[in-house]
């Protein structure tokens, strides 16, 4: 199944705070729910969160009474708003929401009813979208990955941070479908651990074989040569190339330079914000320090220890070889290359590699 789905008028989704004890699903029916979920990270991962907020839309949607066009527009607006506050740094949350919004205000002149349907087709064409997305970029990375490949990967970006297959381990995916026998050496990633509990999962799954690693040990692998190339996933990419990832993505890249590894990163195009030039700009979310201070609800620091907790990082462009999307691989100068991603198909592209 899918990481997020929309079934018979609610939101449905694996419980990724339960992983890897239990798989678990939940199923939100109310707009509070679907937030809570977004905030607490029962779903988390750039592109899920898109594809959560887009359902949870239809949702508010769908349970509107209103018979009045301008009334249901106004109730789905006011939605929008309270999801888009629920997570700031990944772009696709307000991507999502924006794009539908547009699909409900499109179809509201023709009444509740059919704005009602232009607005979950809206959703579901979406997640379907971004399920597309993530394995053409598998297929397009996999050609990056030497055969025997060691990769480093860092948080979680696989089927459970997307819809399905994943962005940075859709690459991984896809090379070891190809027969190319990689290994993954998994950083933990503190301090909600999605390397530990949620890539290390589905590599399992898929018996991908790995190595699971504490984040600060990766310098110690690199500088071994132990480490062929690095693959991460991204929150928000500025016009510059300019990549906000998990917290700890900017370590691993300036090792990656001083040792020499190539360091990539698979995003959709919907990760890729063109509004902002750079990386100063991309707003970091600050979380609680209890999940700095605690690991699973058990307290690792003293009673009253402060602790900081910005959840994402920007890695700036110059460490990175490669930008990996459904469209095509871009390379430096980014301002250039990730432009020409959005050109219309057919139209000239200096993108691909
Ligand atoms: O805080 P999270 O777990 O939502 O952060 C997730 C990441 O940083 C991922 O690397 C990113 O969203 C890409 S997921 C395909």
């Amino acid at each position: 199944m899918r990481t997020v789905e929309y079934v018979d008028g609610a939101v449905r989704l694996i419980d990724q705070t339960r992983l890897p004890e239990k798989l678990e699903y939940i199923t939100c029916r109310r707009l509070e729910e679907v937030a809570h979920a977004i905030r607490s990270m029962q779903v988390r991962g750039a592109p899920a969160i898109g594809a959560t907020a887009a359902f949870g839309l239809a949702l508010v949607g769908d349970q509107s009474r209103a018979s009045d066009p301008a009334a249901w527009l106004a109730e789905v607006e006011r939605a929008a708003e309270v999801l888009r506050a629920t997570r700031p740094t990944a772009v696709n949350l307000s991507w999502a929401l924006e794009r539908c919004l547009e699909a409900a205000r499109a179809a509201a002149p023709q009444g509740v009813e059919p704005a009602k349907a232009a607005l979950r087709a809206c959703a579901q064409q979406l997640a379907d979208e971004d399920a597309r997305a993530n394995r053409q970029m598998g297929q397009l990375g996999s050609a990056l990955v030497p055969p025997g490949a060691r990769v480093l990967t860092h948080c979680n970006a696989g089927a459970l941070a997307t819809v399905e297959f994943g962005t940075a381990l859709g690459v991984i995916r896809a090379a070891h479908e190809a027969g190319k026998r990689v290994h993954v050496f998994v950083d933990e990633t503190r301090p909600f651990l999605q390397g530990a509990r949620l890539t290390a999962w589905e590599l399992e799954q898929e018996g991908i074989p790995y190595t699971l690693i504490t984040d600060n040990m990766a310098g110690h692998f690199l500088a071994r040569g132990e480490v062929d190339l690095v693959v991460v996933g991204a929150d928000r990419i500025a016009a510059n190339g300019d990549v906000a990832n998990k917290i700890g993505t900017y370590t691993l890249a300036v090792l990656c330079k001083e040792n020499g590894v190539p360091f990539y990163v698979a995003a959709p195009l919907s990760t890729i914000d063109l509004s902002i030039p750079n990386g100063a700009a991309i707003p970091i979310e600050e979380r609680s320090s209890d999940e700095v201070t605690r690991i699973q609800g058990l307290r690792i620091a003293p009673p009253g220890a402060r602790a900081a907790h910005p959840a994402f990082d920007v890695t700036p462009a110059r460490y990175v070889t490669a930008i990996i999307t459904e469209r095509g691989i871009a390379r430096p100068p980014y301002e250039q290359s990730l432009a020409a991603l959005f050109q219309p198909e057919g139209a000239p592209a200096a993108a691909n590699a």
